[in-house]
């Protein structure tokens, strides 16, 4: 069998409308909220390149041109900074597309499901593995250590068959993720026997749920096209992957690190305080701000 040694795709399913961010998402995509400076495609658009990804493939929709936009060179904002001598804000922006990252954009037409929206990128990414990553869903990795992407392409490198973020989450939340059970082979990692898509708690086989961060294996793709409608009536990624279990294996990781979910206002808060904490510029007069809050 061939070895896989580097990762060189990410895709980033993007055609979601957001419903759960309305009004805020009428006219704006929902990865580009912003959680303190950043929008969340930024995030994890920063987290691929961290682990080695250099082609960042985006799943858009109708709506979502300000994606296409943000990764692009805004001529007449780096023009005015420029003359203005605004070196450090021109700098900055610059930053968000470095030369070495190319940006590919392809449309998903219809609304018919997470599987579906990754096989819309199946001709681009070819036959290669690839990550896929859900903006929503705002990873950080331990201080200090590496993000949760580059986690999973090292694990991937060494069990060499696709790898799903994985964590414990609370039985009365099983309905909201992929669940996996399975085999512990080490501190972090299981062998994947079972995958089924938002379970109700009496069917959940365990309460490993996957984070939004996979690392996958092309043949995917063939499961995908091949398979009937699941949960929600939608083409499920979840359902993919557990085809490839019997025969290719897959791996779940729990990760080092911390999930936050921005596609609910909680998560979304929760991490704009958290990130904000730490944030260089701001972190230290908003711990203050909070603290002096009688709560
Ligand atoms: C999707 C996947 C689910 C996964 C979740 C992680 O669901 O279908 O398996 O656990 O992302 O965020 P969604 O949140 O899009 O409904």
């Amino acid at each position: 069998m061939k070895k896989f040694t580097n990762v060189n795709k990410a895709v980033f399913p993007v055609a979601g409308l957001g419903t759960r961010f309305l009004p805020a998402t009428k006219a704006a995509p929902k990865e580009m909220l912003p959680v303190v400076d950043k929008p969340l495609i930024q995030y994890a658009v920063e987290e691929a390149y961290e682990a080695g990804i250099r082609h960042m493939v985006f799943v858009t929709g109708r709506n979502k041109r300000a994606i296409e936009d943000h990764f692009d060179t805004a001529y007449e904002l780096e023009n005015e900074l420029e003359t203005a001598g605004k070196e450090a804000l021109l700098a900055l922006v610059r930053s968000l597309t470095p030369d070495d990252m190319d940006c590919s954009y392809v449309r998903q037409p219809r609304s018919l499901g997470l599987g579906h929206a990754v096989l819309c990128a199946a001709h681009i990414v070819g036959d290669e593995p690839f990550a896929v990553l859900l903006a929503d869903d705002l990873m950080t990795g331990r201080d200090g250590g590496p993000g949760v992407l580059a986690q999973m392409v090292e694990t991937f490198r060494e069990v060499q068959n696709s790898v799903l973020a994985v964590q414990e989450v609370p039985l009365e939340h099983v309905k909201r993720y992929g669940i996996v059970a399975g085999d512990a082979v080490g501190e972090r990692l299981v062998n994947v026997k079972q995958m089924v898509e938002k379970p109700s708690p009496e069917q959940a086989p365990s309460r490993l749920g996957v984070a939004g961060r996979y690392v996958l294996t092309p043949g995917v793709f063939d499961k995908i096209r091949n398979q009937p409608r699941g949960t929600g009536g939608e083409i499920q990624l979840t359902d993919g992957i557990a085809q490839l279990i019997g025969n290719e294996g897959v791996h779940a990781y729990r990760y080092e690190g911390k999930r936050y979910d921005c596609g609910s206002k909680e998560g979304f808060l929760e991490a704009t305080v958290e990130l904000a904490l730490r944030h260089a510029e701001v972190g230290p007069a908003f711990r203050g701000y909070l603290k002096s809050l009688k709560l």
